[in-house]
């Protein structure tokens, strides 16, 4: 039976192609809903985003809904450097499609403590690929939905690896660290791929080729995408691709065996200066802090990237 899942996202062109892959995986994940934050992009533009997102896919049946349009304490920050005035600017200058579907009423943080409190105890899983303002919300409404999770998995984070919006901390987390530390202290059970892992999956010429040529319809538009998303990146480390952080989420729910990792505890930084953001991860247990997470720390970046080409072709 197929996991069912709530995707929170800011997309942005790697949250675009979680959202894909997970579409193009009914045998795995079903997914009830996109829940969106304010992160790459302004609130507004990441709503506009996943509701053409699933109108590139032919899926508007599934409902979208507006959260919150900045972080609990801090000032917004966005990412329009990386992914351009829309949020999903793309090589060509092509646009995706107008969607029709209007976006629900249900704010996103009524929706996801509806949702879980509905469901049988267990059984949502919550993929979190943006800032964690909507999460940390509900939490603090509705604190017993934290059990009743199946389980939250989160692109944010860094261990070892430096920071990518600051020297120390990873976008996500640093857009609402605060946000982020009630979650990862809440008691969820929680997995965290964190640049760690994503900075192991760049999006190289042959893979983005691949994409483009063997994707089918949707890869063709993804490889437009993805094309415009490789420039920052590329300019800012020098690698020969960038990293395609949010799919892992989703090609760890479809395929765990993709990567491997370590419970651990981990600590968010919420002090004003230079390692605000930052996740502390004990990796040697040097604390008696009883471990919080499963960090991810490595993945298969060649099956990962034939995974999603070999679904989005799936995508009619
Ligand atoms: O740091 C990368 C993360 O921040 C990704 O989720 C990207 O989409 C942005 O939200
Ligand atoms: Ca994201």
């Amino acid at each position: 039976m197929a996991r069912r899942i709530l995707l929170d996202c800011d997309p942005g062109h790697d949250d675009a192609v979680a959202i894909l892959l997970a579409l193009a995986s009914p045998a795995e994940l079903e997914l009830l809903g996109l829940c969106v934050v304010g992160g790459n992009v302004k609130l507004d533009a990441t709503v506009l985003n996943a509701r053409k997102l699933l109108a590139l896919a032919g899926r508007e049946d599934i409902p979208v809904y507006a959260g919150c349009p900045r972080p609990m304490l801090r000032e917004m920050v966005t990412a329009e450097h990386v992914h351009g005035d829309t949020g999903l600017d793309s090589g060509s200058g092509r646009e995706l499609p107008e969607p029709d579907t209007p976006v629900a009423n249900q704010h996103a943080v009524s929706l996801l403590i509806d949702t879980i409190r509905q469901a049988p105890a267990g059984e949502i899983t919550l993929v979190a690929t943006g800032p964690l303002t909507n999460v940390a919300v509900a939490f603090a409404m509705a604190p017993d939905i934290i059990d009743r999770l199946h389980e939250l998995v989160v692109m944010g984070g860094a261990g070892f690896e430096p920071g990518n919006i600051t020297p120390a901390a990873e976008f996500n987390i640093f857009v609402d660290p605060h946000a982020a530390r009630a979650v990862f202290e809440s008691g969820v059970k929680l997995t965290m791929f964190g640049l760690d892992v994503t900075h192991q999956m760049l999006i190289t010429p042959p893979r983005l080729k691949n994409i483009a040529e063997n994707g089918g319809r949707v890869g063709e538009v993804v490889a437009d995408l993805l094309d415009f998303f490789n420039q920052y990146d590329i300019g800012k480390y020098g690698w020969d691709g960038a990293p395609l952080h949010d799919p892992c989420t989703i090609a760890w729910l479809i395929d765990p065996t993709l990567f491997e990792g370590r419970a651990m505890h981990v600590a968010v930084d919420t002090n004003e200066g230079p390692s605000l953001g930052r996740t502390v991860t004990d990796w040697f247990g040097v604390t008696d802090a009883e471990p919080n997470a499963m960090v991810i720390t490595k993945g298969d970046a060649d099956r990962f990237f034939a995974l999603i080409t070999e679904r989005l072709a799936l995508l009619k």
